[in-house]
C-alpha cells in the first residue's frame, strides 16, 4: 500500500513529502490510519542532527488514529479501534516494565534505529528502507507499528486532541507530578513554555504548587503560562532566580524543571541555582547528544544536597497515564483543546516547524483528511 509521508533524508535538510510503500502488519503489529499528529520539538532534533538517528526517517511520534489492520497474535486491539501512539513502546515483561517504569522499557533501545522489534522496516522508498521516529512515523497518513506502541482509547474522545497525549502532555505533566514530586504549597520554576513546559505548568498546578514561575523569552508563551495556571511569568533565568528567592523568603524553589527546546549549560545552571537546599532540578529537554550539555558547581550540589535528575516521558507509565490524563480531560480537569494553537496539512509541515521556532505555537498539529 502507498502512504504519503514527511521524510528527513539526512540531517540539515527540510521535511520532504513523498509517497512511500508501506508493508502490511506482521505478527504483533497494527496498521493505523492517522487522524492527527502533534509537532513535537524532538522531531526538529532530527532535522538539526542533535538527535542522531537512522536516516532516511519518517518523522512524528505524537499521533492518534484508527486501526485498519492487525497482524497475527494481536488479540486485544481490533480493526476500528481508536488508538493513541505512545512514543515509548512497553513490552510489559522486562525488568523496567514489571517494576512500574514502563517509560524505560528495554524495547526503547530500538528508538533511534526506528525499526520494528524484528529489526526490519515497514516504510520503503523503492529499494531503500525508511525508518520511523520512535518506531512510529506519525508524519504519515498511515503507519505499521508494534502493538506495544499503541494505547486503545474510548471512541468518543477527539483523536485530533488525544494525539498530544502520546508525548507532550504526559511528558510535561509527569515532569512535575512524578519527577519533581511537587507537593501542595511548593514553589516550582519551569524553564521553557512549549508543548512540554505548558503541561509541566498544568502538572504543577494539579499537584498543588503555590508558586509556579514560568520562564520563556517569548511574550505569547508567558501569557499562555499564566492562562494555564502559572502564578508568575518572566523572560529570563536571572529574573526567575530572583523571584524564586523572593517568594520563598530567601529559601529558593523546591524544584525547577527544564523544558527548553535545545538544552544548554546556562539554562540548567539557572534552574539549579533557583532551587533550595535539598531542591530538585529535573531535565526534560534535549540538546546535542554528542556534547556534554550540563556543567554545574559540584560543591553547591554536595553541600546543599541538591538533586539533578533526568526525566523521560515525565516518568509516566504509558499504558496507565495516557488513559488517566484523558479521563482528567473528559472530566474537565485537564486543558487539552487549548494546547492546540494551530493546525496544518502534512504539506505545510515545514511552515509548522518555522512557526514553532518563531514561538508562535504551544503545539502545532497536523490533521489528515
Ligand atoms: N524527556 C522527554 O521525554 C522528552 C519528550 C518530548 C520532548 N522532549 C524535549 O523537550 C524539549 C521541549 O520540547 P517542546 O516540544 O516543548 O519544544 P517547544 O519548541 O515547543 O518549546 C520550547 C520553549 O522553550 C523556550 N526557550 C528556549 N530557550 C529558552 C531559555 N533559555 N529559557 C527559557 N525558555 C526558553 C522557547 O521559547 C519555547 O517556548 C525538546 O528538547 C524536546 O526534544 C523531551
Ligand atoms: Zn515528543
Ligand atoms: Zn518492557
Amino acid at each position: 500500500m502507498k502512504t504519503r509521508a514527511a521524510v528527513m533524508w539526512e540531517a540539515g535538510k527540510s521535511w520532504e513529502i513523498v509517497d512511500l510503500e508501506l508493508d502490511p502488519p506482521k505478527a504483533g503489529e497494527v496498521q493505523i490510519k492517522f487522524v492527527a499528529s502533534g509537532m513535537c520539538h524532538s522531531d526538529d532534533h532530527l532535522r538539526t542532527g542533535d538527535l542522531p538517528s537512522r536516516y532516511p526517517i519518517v518523522g512524528g511520534h505524537e499521533g492518534a488514529g484508527i486501526v485498519e489492520a492487525v497482524g497475527d497474535g494481536v488479540f486485544d486491539i481490533a480493526v476500528g479501534d481508536h488508538v493513541v501512539c505512545s512514543f515509548l513502546p512497553t513490552c510489559g515483561k522486562c525488568r523496567w516494565c514489571s517494576t512500574g517504569h514502563q517509560n524505560l522499557c528495554d524495547m526503547g533501545a530500538l528508538l533511534l534505529e526506528g525499526c520494528l522489534p524484528d529489526t526490519t522496516f515497514r516504510f520503503h522508498s523503492g529499494e531503500q528502507d525508511v525508518s520511523g521516529m520512535c518506531m512510529l512515523g506519525t508524519f504519515s497518513e498511515r503507519a505499521v507499528v508494534s502493538r506495544n506502541s499503541v494505547v486503545k482509547i474510548d471512541d468518543d474522545l477527539p483523536l485530533e486532541k488525544a494525539a498530544l497525549v502520546g508525548c507532550g502532555v504526559p511528558t510535561g505533566w509527569g515532569s512535575a507530578v512524578y519527577a519533581a514530586e511537587v507537593k501542595p504549597g511548593e514553589t516550582v520554576v519551569i524553564f521553557g513554555v512549549g508543548g512540554i513546559g505548558i503541561n509541566s505548568v498544568q502538572g504543577a498546578k494539579h499537584a498543588g504548587a503555590r508558586h509556579i514561575i514560568a520562564v520563556d523569552p517569548v511574550e505569547f508563551k508567558r501569557v499562555k503560562a499564566l492562562e494555564f495556571g502559572a502564578t508568575h511569568a518572566v523572560a529570563t533565568g536571572e529574573e526567575a532566580i530572583a523571584l524564586a528567592y523572593e517568594v520563598t523568603n530567601g529559601v529558593g524553589a523546591d524544584s525547577a524543571i527544564v523544558t527548553v527546546g535545545v538544552v544548554a549549560s546556562k539554562v540548567v545552571e539557572d534552574a539549579f541555582n533557583s532551587t533550595r537546599k535539598l531542591g530538585t532540578t529535573v531535565v526534560v529537554g534535549l540538546g546535542n547528544m554528542m556534547e556534554n550539555t550540563i556543567q554545574l558547581n559540584g560543591d553547591v550540589l554536595t553541600l546543599y544536597q541538591k538533586t539533578v535528575k533526568g526525566s523521560l516521558f515525565g516518568n509516566s507509565n504509558p499504558m496507565h497515564d495516557i488513559k488517566n490524563i484523558l479521563s482528567l480531560y473528559r472530566d474537565g480537569l485537564y486543558k487539552l483543546d487549548e494546547l492546540v494553537t494551530k493546525t496544518y496539512s502534512l504539506d505545510d509541515i515545514n511552515q509548522g516547524y518555522e512557526d514553532m521556532a518563531a514561538g508562535e505555537n504551544l503545539r502545532g498539529v497536523i490533521l489528515y483528511s
